[in-house]
């Protein structure tokens, strides 16, 4: 047998304390896998302290940079979180001399993974980030090995745990925004500052990602347009059951004669697609490829043991000796990713508004659609809750056909300022099955 492969791991909190003990319980299943042994022989925290897990004889280091240097580990397994700060320059630290490395970090890979990249290549360090995606799902050697033979036309996503959960509970159980989101912190779903969540970022940086390991391009989070789930309301859901949509929180990145767009918002899907099935705290990704057609992998998106299942498998990868470029192409060859404005985003839309109760109102609306080449799918007139009634306005929910964000946009704008709407219109892109 191989010598056994000493691990480093930085962070011992949800992620590492579940990998140490993952690498316990299934350490016989590690050396018939890689052909050799897996083992604990550093860790760095904040402190030094129990962690329900067995460190046996490992060292600790209370400085993660300081282990990163340390000539005990073959490789670094960074699981402490955030873009910058000592989790990125203990990962520097480690590329730099050679050391393979291991992260969950997608903050850091969306804010400095082509350095990274770089720096892995430059000393023969591979890098390697599973777990920094979907969690337990494997969509990102999915996307960069096991679909190499395809052209990518359009990758979308469930990749927040949180939103999905808050979104499935509205819907089921009729319980506004607020409540759900209330739940999902006293559940340990949300954080106490949830806006990294809710607000699509923490999606925005996962799709950065996968754009880059589809697409080829350079890891750009400033080229993903950005909407969170704060505005969806019990109305909407409702009038989306009606239409035969749910509404999930989506990252996409796809193919566009404009160039790769890459969006984050909330998004009506068809009930029969799966992205449409996926419930609760789990996520969901689906790809398509000109070979293989559409696919959609769903499972656990957070949680220690289904984030250490991913973190383990590019642990035996290493020790197998396996070695690839950190986004599936050399560096080098990554182009500069396309900034394609929303604006320019072509597709359906839902449309709710508050429309004033006077005659002739929607024939105004009507026209100003008309005016931009706009058609119409459905209208539906809903009945006026007791303040609309009051404010003298109808709730009234529209689904165009195809149009460009900017042509609808500039639609209700008109509808605004000609009077015949109250309220900031809502508006929610329509994602076609397979389009
Ligand atoms: N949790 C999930 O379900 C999940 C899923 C996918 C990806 N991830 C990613 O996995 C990574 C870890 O997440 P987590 O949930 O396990 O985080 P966590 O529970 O907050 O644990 C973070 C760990 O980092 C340690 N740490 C903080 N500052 C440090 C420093 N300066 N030097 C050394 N260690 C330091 C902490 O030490 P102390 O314990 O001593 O405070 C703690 O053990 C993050 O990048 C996250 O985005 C997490």
């Amino acid at each position: 047998m191989t010598k056994t492969l000493r691990l480093g791991v930085a962070g011992l909190g949800v992620v590492g304390t579940s990998l140490i003990r993952l690498l316990h319980r299934r350490r016989a299943g590690f050396i018939a896998r890689a052909g050799r042994a897996c083992v604990l022989s550093a860790y760095s925290a904040r402190h030094k302290r129990g962690r329900g897990a067995d460190l046996g004889d490992a060292q600790f280091f209370d400085s993660a940079v300081a282990m990163a240097a340390s000539a005990d580990i073959d490789v670094f397994v960074e699981l402490i979180g955030g873009a910058d700060g000592v989790a990125y320059e203990s990962v520097k630290a480690a590329l730099g001399r050679g050391l393979p490395v291991v992260t969950a970090n997608k903050a850091m890979l969306a804010a400095h993974g082509l350095k990274l990249a770089e720096l892995s290549e430059t000393h023969d360090a591979p890098l390697f980030f599973e777990a920094a995606v979907g969690g337990g799902i494997p969509v990102v050697k999915t996307l960069r090995e096991s679909l190499a033979g395809n052209e990518i036309a359009r990758v979308s996503g469930i990749l927040n745990g949180t939103c999905n959960y808050i979104l499935s509970r509205m819907e089921t159980d009729n319980l506004p925004f607020d409540v759900c989101l209330a739940e999902a912190q006293r559940l340990g779903y949300a954080e106490a500052d949830p806006t990294f969540d809710i607000g699509g970022f923490d999606t925005a940086h996962k799709l950065a990602i996968l754009a880059s390991l589809a697409f080829g391009s350079r890891i750009d989070a400033g080229a993903v347009s950005i909407e969170g789930i704060e505005s969806i309301t019990l109305a909407d859901l409702a009038a989306a059951d009606e239409l035969g949509f749910r509404i999930k929180l989506l990252g996409v990145a796809e193919r566009t004669p404009h160039g790769v767009e890459q969006r984050v918002h909330p998004t009506m899907v068809a009930k029969s697609a799966p992205l449409a099935q996926t419930m609760g705290v789990l996520n969901a990704v689906s790809i398509d490829g000109d070979a293989v057609g559409e696919l959609t992998l769903v499972g656990p998106g957070a949680g220690g043991d289904a984030t250490a299942s991913a973190v383990a498998a590019d642990i035996v990868d290493i020790a197998r000796g396996i070695r690839l470029p950190a986004f599936g192409r050399p560096a080098a060859s990554l182009a500069e990713a396309d900034r394609v404005p929303m604006q320019r985003h072509e597709g359906g839309y839902y449309v709710r508004l508050a429309v004033v109760d006077k005659p002739g109102a929607m024939g105004a609306i009507a026209a100003r659609m008309g005016e931009r080449m706009i058609s119409l799918e459905a209208i539906m007139q809903k009945r006026a809750s007791k303040e609309a009634a009051a404010a003298g306005v109808v709730p009234v929910v529209l689904m165009t056909h195809g149009t460009t964000e900017a042509s609808i946009r500039d639609a209700l704008d008109h509808a605004v300022q000609d009077g015949v709407v109250r309220e900031k219109p809502q508006l929610i892109r329509i994602e076609r099955e397979g389009s």
